[in-house]
């Protein structure tokens, strides 16, 4: 089992997340990042981290977010890791909170 990053990360990416991990198994993308399921010892100390209550267990992921499970296998295997935090995007503030943040994501490998 594992962690998973979902919508509300897109465009506002805090990385409060990432100072947390044990095992520094974030990926990370333009504006959003994603857990790597494999690498990730479902530790939970990052869930509580996010601002914008962005990161669900696996087995508490909401039905309609589902597919932000498969989106974090991939993309974790395109992106490059990240290991500390760093200032979350501009526009933070005004995009926590916004429904359906998809089409908003940046940095999609070819595949
Ligand atoms: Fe890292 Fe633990 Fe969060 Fe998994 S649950 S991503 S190991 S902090
Ligand atoms: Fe994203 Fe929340 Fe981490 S917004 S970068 S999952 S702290």
């Amino acid at each position: 089992m594992a962690f998973v990053v979902t919508d509300n990360c897109i465009q506002c990416k805090y990385t409060d997340c990432v100072d947390v991990c044990p095992v520094d198994c974030f990926y990370e993308g333009p504006n959003f990042l994603v857990i790597h399921p494999d690498e990730c010892i479902d530790c939970a100390l990052c869930e509580p981290e996010c601002p914008a209550k962005a990161i669900y267990s696996e087995d508490e992921l909401p039905n309609e977010m589902q597919h932000f499970m498969e989106l974090n296998e991939v993309l974790a295997e395109h992106w490059p890791n990240i290991s500390g935090r760093k200032d979350p995007l501009p526009d933070a503030e005004k995009w926590d909170g916004v429904a359906d943040k998809l089409d908003k994501l940046e940095g999609m490998p070819d595949i």
